[in-house]
C-alpha cells in the first residue's frame, strides 16, 4: 500500500481525539483518526460523567449537541455530605450562572464517532500505532501503525497524541518531558445501577468508613462510586457488601440510596500525573496522555476537551493563516488550566477520602475544612468556580465557531 498524506495525524479515538478531529473538519483541516480498540470497546468504556459548561460550549459549537441538549441533565450544585449531614453547595448561584451538564463520556464519543462517520472522515479502529518518526524536523511527521492485518504509514505535518496515560505518544518523547506525579492511597469501586437516582443533584460524602459519591447517568440510570483499597480486587465485593457500604456511608438525615440491579462494576486507581512540555516540534500532546487527575472533582474528561479546543484554534492559524504564534503558546496555556484542575482535583480528594495512614489530627483538618466550605460564602465560591470550570473554553469555543 502507498503512503499516505494528511494534514493531521489523530492518535487515540477517546474524547480528545474525536472532538479535535470534529473541531479540525469544522475549520476545513484534514486529519486522519487512529485507533488501536475496536468501536465497540470505545463506546462502551464506562467513565466520566460531568460535562463543565465549557465543555457543553464546545460541543456546541462543534456541531454535536443535539442528544446532549435532549438527553443532559443540567445540575446547578452538588451536595457534601459528613457529619452525618447534607449541605447543599448551590454553585449556579456563586458563579453567577454557571452550571455542570451530566452526561455521560460514553455519549460524547458516540456522538462524535457518528458524526465523522456521516462526514466520511478518515476514522480506523483497530489501527494500533506502534512507532513516531520525524516529528521533530522540518518536513512531515511519519507514523506506523496496524489495521486490516498489515503495516501502514502516514505521513502528517502535524501528530496530535490523544492516545491517553497509556500510549505511544508521551512515550515517545520520554527523554524530553518533565514528569510531576503522585499517587494515592485508595481507589474508586465504581457502579452502573439499573433504577433511579434517589437524589436530584451529586452527592460527595466523606465518612469515617471512606469517601464514597452518589451520581447518575440519567433519569433512569445511577452511578455510585466507594473508597476501596487501592490493590482492591472486585471479587472481594459481593453486591450485598456494595449496598451495604453505600447504605452506611450515604444514608441519614432523611436520605437513603435506591438499590438496584448493578449493570457494571469496576475498580479505578486514582493518580495525579502531569507531564510537559506537551509540545514536542510537531507532536502535540493532549488529554490524558499528558495529564491524569483523580476523578474526586470530575476534571479528566473536560481538561481533554480543553486542551483540543486550544489545539485546533492553533493550528487553524498555522494552516489557514500560516501563523505559528498560538501553536507556540499551546503547552504553557493548556499547562495553566491543568495545573489549576491539579489543585482543585488534589484538595477535594484529599478534604473528602480518609487517608488510611492518616492519624486523627489529619482527619479533624479535613473536617474542619469541609465544615468551612459549608458555612463561608467565599470558600464555597472558590468550590464552585472550580467544579464548574474556569471560563477560557467559551473564548475558545467562540472564536472556533466564528471560524
Ligand atoms: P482516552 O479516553 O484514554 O482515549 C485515548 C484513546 O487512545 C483510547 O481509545 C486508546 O485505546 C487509544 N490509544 C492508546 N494507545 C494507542 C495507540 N498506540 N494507537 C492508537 N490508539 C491508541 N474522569 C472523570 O472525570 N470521572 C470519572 O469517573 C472517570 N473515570 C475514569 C475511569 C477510568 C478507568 C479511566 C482510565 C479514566 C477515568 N476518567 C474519569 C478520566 C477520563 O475518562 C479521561 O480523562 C478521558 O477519557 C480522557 O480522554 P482522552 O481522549 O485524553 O483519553
Ligand atoms: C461520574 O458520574 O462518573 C462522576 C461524577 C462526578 C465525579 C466523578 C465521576 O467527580
Amino acid at each position: 500500500m502507498g503512503v499516505e498524506r494528511t494534514q493531521v495525524a489523530i492518535i487515540g479515538a477517546g474524547p480528545a481525539g474525536l472532538l479535535l478531529g470534529r473541531l479540525l473538519s469544522r475549520a476545513g483541516i484534514d486529519a486522519v483518526i487512529l485507533e488501536a480498540r475496536s468501536r465497540e470497546y470505545v463506546e462502551a468504556r464506562i467513565r466520566a460523567g460531568v460535562l463543565e459548561q465549557g465543555t457543553v460550549d464546545v460541543l456546541h459549537a462543534a456541531g454535536v449537541a443535539d442528544r446532549l441538549d435532549r438527553e443532559g441533565l443540567r445540575h446547578g450544585g452538588i451536595y457534601l455530605s459528613f457529619d452525618g449531614a447534607r449541605h447543599h453547595i448551590p454553585m449556579e448561584e456563586l458563579t453567577g450562572g454557571r452550571s455542570v451538564t451530566v452526561y455521560g463520556q460514553t455519549e460524547v464519543v458516540k456522538d462524535l464517532i457518528a458524526a465523522r462517520l456521516a462526514e466520511e472522515k478518515p476514522l480506523r479502529f483497530d489501527a494500533p500505532v506502534a512507532r513516531i518518526e520525524d516529528f521533530d524536523g522540518d518536513g512531515p511527521a511519519r507514523l506506523h501503525y496496524r489495521h486490516d492485518e498489515a503495516e501502514h504509514e502516514l505521513h502528517a505535518d502535524v501528530i496530535a497524541g490523544c492516545d491517553g496515560f497509556h500510549g505511544v505518544s508521551r512515550e515517545t518523547v520520554a527523554a524530553q518531558v518533565r514528569i510531576w506525579e503522585r499517587t494515592y492511597p485508595f481507589a474508586w469501586l465504581g457502579i452502573l445501577v439499573d433504577g433511579a437516582p434517589a437524589t436530584d443533584e451529586l452527592i460527595y460524602a466523606r465518612h469515617p468508613a471512606g469517601f464514597s459519591l452518589y451520581s447518575m447517568r440519567s433519569p433512569t440510570v445511577s452511578r455510585l462510586y466507594l473508597q476501596v483499597a487501592p490493590d482492591e480486587s472486585m471479587e472481594n465485593w459481593s453486591e450485598d457488601r456494595i449496598w451495604s457500604e453505600l447504605h452506611a456511608r450515604q444514608d441519614g438525615d432523611g436520605f437513603t440510596v435506591n438499590e438496584g440491579p448493578i449493570t457494571e462494576a469496576s475498580v479505578t486507581p486514582m493518580r495525579s500525573f502531569v507531564a510537559a512540555p506537551m509540545r514536542h516540534g510537531n507532536l502535540f500532546l493532549a488529554g490524558d496522555a499528558a495529564h491524569i487527575v483523580p476523578p474526586t472533582g470530575a476534571k479528566g474528561l473536560n481538561l481533554a476537551a480543553a486542551d483540543v479546543t486550544v489545539l485546533a484554534q492553533a493550528l487553524a492559524a498555522r494552516f489557514r493563516e500560516g501563523d505559528d504564534g498560538p501553536l507556540e503558546t499551546y503547552s504553557d496555556r493548556c499547562l495553566a488550566r491543568v495545573w489549576r484542575a491539579q489543585h482543585f482535583s488534589w484538595w477535594m480528594t484529599t478534604m473528602l477520602h480518609r487517608d488510611p495512614a492518616e492519624d486523627a489530627y489529619g482527619a479533624e483538618l479535613a473536617l474542619s475544612q469541609l465544615r468551612y466550605v459549608v458555612s463561608s460564602r467565599a470558600q464555597a465560591t472558590a468550590l464552585a468556580e472550580n467544579y464548574v470550570g474556569l471560563p477560557l473554553e467559551r473564548t475558545v469555543a467562540a472564536e472556533v465557531a466564528r471560524g
